[in-house]
């Protein structure tokens, strides 16, 4: 596959870049677009051979739906996006490529990724997935393969649960009308680090996060659950002095570890 020239649409924003950038790396000829750039998803359908679609998911189908029937047989349609089973039929359905799903479970900004996971669901062809395993697996991240669906349904708790959670606890804060410079004089290391989290989730790409969320299927699902976890809480409170809710961790203690 040394004769791979890579387009990668979304190449100017956070994950495009960062793949981008790894593929120069690797010696390979990397063309990028955006909605403002000069070249657009035609000229890169016209002149790569592998095309990785890498823009925000509110906007992956429609431009699946652009570049996918622009592709041969013989090339790789990819995406980089976080839920995968939409995506990855919407590809098998407007293309004749060979398509593989991708989803990083990191983000641009770390700086080194090595013993980091990366989720590839192959679903047509074999020809180039070998070619993006030994990529990946060179730069140290560890390859995963998975079906859509279940991707799917493992972030609704890596992911979906894990920023309600986030995203509860900053809103909730807001809504205390605390003064943070003061709350900071007193925080703890788990607090700081809870804040920290925070902080990313709410003001480095909010519409990644909410996406993330509101597109998955099993996101009501994990509301209900959320939702159950505090009334049950709050019962728990209520009925004495927190032994029954030690009780209760205790219980899920043994369940979970
Ligand atoms: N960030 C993460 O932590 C992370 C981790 C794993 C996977 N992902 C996945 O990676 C994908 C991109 O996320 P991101 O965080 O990198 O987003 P981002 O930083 O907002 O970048 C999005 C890119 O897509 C371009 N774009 C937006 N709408 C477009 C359209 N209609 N046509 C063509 N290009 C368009 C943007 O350029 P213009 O605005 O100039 O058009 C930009 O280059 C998403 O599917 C996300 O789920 C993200």
């Amino acid at each position: 596959m040394k004769d791979a020239v890579i387009g990668i649409i979304g190449g100017t924003g956070g994950m495009g870049r960062w793949f981008a950038r790894l593929l120069r790396k690797e010696g390979y000829k990397v063309h990028v677009c955006g909605r403002k750039t000069r070249l657009k998803i035609s000229d890169l359908a016209g002149s790569c051979n592998v095309i990785v679609v890498a823009v925000p998911i509110a906007a992956t189908a429609e431009v699946i739906r652009q570049v996918g029937p622009l592709m041969s047989a013989d090339s790789l349609l990819m995406d980089l996006t976080s839920l995968k089973k939409e995506p990855v039929e919407l590809m098998l359905s407007c293309s004749r490529a060979e398509i593989i799903g991708c989803h990083p479970l990191f983000g641009p900004q770390l700086s080194d990724v090595r013993g980091q996971n990366v989720v590839l669901c192959p679903a047509r062809g074999d020809k180039w997935l070998s070619w993006l395993k030994v990529i990946l697996e060179r730069k140290g991240l560890i390859v995963i393969e998975k079906a859509p669906e279940e991707h799917d349904e493992m972030m609704a708790i890596v992911q979906v649960l894990n920023h309600l959670n986030t995203i509860s606890f900053g809103l909730a804060l807001a809504a205390a009308g605390i003064d943070l410079t003061e709350i900071n004089k007193l925080s703890t290391p788990i607090f700081q680090t809870k804040m920290e989290i925070v902080k990313k989730v709410f003001t480095e790409n909010p519409g990644l996060y909410t996406d993330i969320i509101a597109q998955n299927p099993a996101a009501m699902n994990m509301l209900d659950l959320y939702e159950k976890a505090l009334a049950d809480i709050r019962a728990l409170v209520n009925s004495g002095d927190g032994t029954q809710l030690k009780e209760a961790m205790e219980q899920a203690a043994k369940k979970l570890f």
